[in-house]
């Protein structure tokens, strides 16, 4: 069938790419954007803008803790979606991740399987830390988050600089050269696998079609129809706690 078929594409790939997004933390806890009870429902992109983290730090930071509530409530962890991708990378069979998710669920899937064989991209940052935009240093977020919640507003850096979380605001670039690896790696991809994105934002619009040629497999797997579905070679409106394990296990057997 189908798997098989893609199991046979990855095993003779040399660059196999697996590009992910909010629908594979779903079955974690973590919501997604869009869709029913997306996270777009209930904030307004505008509010998480860089210019409003500039104009208004303070009214950002009390957003952005809002944010933080909503989407990583209590303990999250990886699920076999993200297992299967850290044991395929393991193996071998995976030479990349490319993130959108800022969760940091990859970096604890591939701690647990105690491999980091895997390049792994977040390319919209990572959550649980901040970054401090005026003297660069970088630090885990918990205890900002909770000084910030104590109602320290906005948190600051020991230099005096406004801590930023270290993620891509709307409005501000993707780091160039993280962008230009992922565009790499997406051209250079024998098998490239989009998982849990509507692939309607950039550059999740563009990667998918930029590895697309007649010699590279673009399999899809996404429960709602994505507008790159007409140009990929195999689409799977499934869940990806459901085909992930078993395209790891039609790998392995
Ligand atoms: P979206 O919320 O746009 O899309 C998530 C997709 O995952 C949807 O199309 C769902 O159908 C699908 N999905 C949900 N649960 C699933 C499951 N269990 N199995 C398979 N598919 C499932 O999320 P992204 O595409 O990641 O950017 O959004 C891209 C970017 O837009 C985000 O990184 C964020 C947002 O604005 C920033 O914050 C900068």
């Amino acid at each position: 069938d189908d798997l098989e078929r893609l199991a046979a594409d990855i095993r003779r790939a040399d660059t196999v790419v697996a590009f992910t997004g909010a629908g594979i933390s779903a079955p974690s806890g973590v919501p997604t954007f869009r869709g029913d009870d997306g996270v777009w429902e209930h904030f307004d992109e505008g509010q998480f803008t860089y210019g409003r983290f500039q104009r208004d730090p303070a009214g950002f930071w009390t957003d952005r803790l809002e944010l933080q509530r909503v989407m990583f409530d209590g303990e999250f962890e990886p699920n076999p979606a993200h297992e299967a991708l850290a044991a395929m990378g393991a193996d071998g069979h995976l030479k990349a991740i490319l993130t959108q998710n800022t969760d940091g669920l990859h970096v604890d899937a591939a701690d647990a399987s105690g491999t980091n064989e895997t390049t792994l991209l977040e390319l919209h940052g990572n959550a649980r830390r901040v970054r401090c935009p005026d003297c660069g240093r970088c630090t885990d977020g918990d205890p900002v988050f909770e000084r910030a919640a104590d109602g320290d507003i906005p948190p600051t850096c020991e230099c005096g600089g406004v801590y930023k979380p270290d993620v891509v605001l709307f409005g501000e670039q993707l780091p160039g050269a993280v962008i230009q690896r992922a565009r790499a790696l997406a051209r250079e991809s024998d098998v490239f696998l989009a998982i849990g994105s509507s692939l309607v934002v950039e550059p999740a619009a563009s990667l998918p079609r930029l590895a697309a040629s007649p010699e590279t497999t673009v399999g899809i797997i996404n429960l709602e129809s994505t507008p790159v579905d007409s140009t990929a070679d195999i689409v799977y409106r499934e869940d990806v706690t459901t085909v992930l394990p078993r395209l790891r296990d039609v790998l392995e057997a």
